[in-house]
């Protein structure tokens, strides 16, 4: 795909409903997966599947998540019964990494160095497989970072020389509470944390609940600056 159709594909796009953004991802690519982690996701992985049975879905187990989330990971796979990819760190790097700085680094030097380790690298592995991705990003989940995606964009981040990636974002213009409605109304399961005041959920040591008033990724990676709250599966969002 040229990028001017994908210039011509958006201009389609813009303002659409999340279904008809899905129902254009799957419809146009067949190597494409969905990103899956949370309640958006799902949400994702419920439309889909009344688009197309055989969806490919992918989730990176970085070995860090919460109970809960790996209780979620199983039981969506077989409340939908379909297959969920877990990709994991590669085992060297992942043991040089903690050798040297041990489980916590990221407390005092940042996250990017495990979460290219843990997350960044599976993803780039399993994403020079396929043609196209679909993530559950949304504009409001963080006016620094997320507030320009649009429907469809070229992914600079992991595109390659031979092959150009491309990266949907169906639920961009959805608030959270569109999410847990969809989630209400049609009994999509959802993590187990959501019931203990979480709302955006990560690897364990670096997700915390948020209070009522309080933004719901400020429970991300709070010791850091919102501007740098990417964990590099989106860097291309992060202003320069
Ligand atoms: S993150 O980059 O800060 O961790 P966030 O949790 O907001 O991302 O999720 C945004 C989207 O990124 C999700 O809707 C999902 O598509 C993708 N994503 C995030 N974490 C994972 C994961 N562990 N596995 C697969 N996809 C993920
Ligand atoms: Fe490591 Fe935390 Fe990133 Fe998970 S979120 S990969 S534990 S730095």
């Amino acid at each position: 795909m040229t990028s001017f159709d994908i210039q011509t594909i958006q201009a389609d796009l813009i303002h659409k409903k999340p279904r008809s953004i899905l129902r254009a991802a799957l419809e146009s690519f067949d190597n494409i997966a969905i990103s899956f982690s949370g309640a958006e996701d799902v949400v994702l992985i419920d439309m889909a599947l009344n688009i197309r049975k055989d969806i490919q879905v992918f989730s990176l187990d970085t070995g860090r998540l919460h109970p809960e989330t790996y209780r979620f990971i199983e039981k969506v796979r077989q409340h939908y019964k379909i297959d969920i990819e877990l990709l994991t760190p590669e085992s060297h790097s992942l043991d040089s990494f903690v050798k040297e700085k041990g489980l916590f680094s990221f407390y005092q030097d940042g996250h990017h160095q495990c979460c290219g380790i843990r997350k960044v690298e599976p993803l780039k592995r399993k994403l020079s497989q396929l043609d196209a991705w679909i993530t559950g990003q949304r504009k409001d989940q963080s006016l620094d970072t997320r507030n320009e995606i649009p429907e469809v964009q070229i992914d600079t981040t992991f595109s390659s020389d031979e092959k150009q990636l491309i990266k949907f974002n169906p639920l961009l213009n959805w608030s959270s509470a569109q999410v847990w409605d969809h989630i209400e109304a049609y009994q999509v399961p959802y993590n187990d944390l959501h019931k203990k005041g979480f709302i955006s959920i990560g690897c364990e040591p670096c997700t915390r609940a948020v209070l009522p008033n309080q933004h719901e990724r400020a429970g991300r990676w709070w010791w850091e600056d919102a501007t740098k709250k990417e964990c590099g599966l989106h860097a291309g969002n992060i202003k320069r």
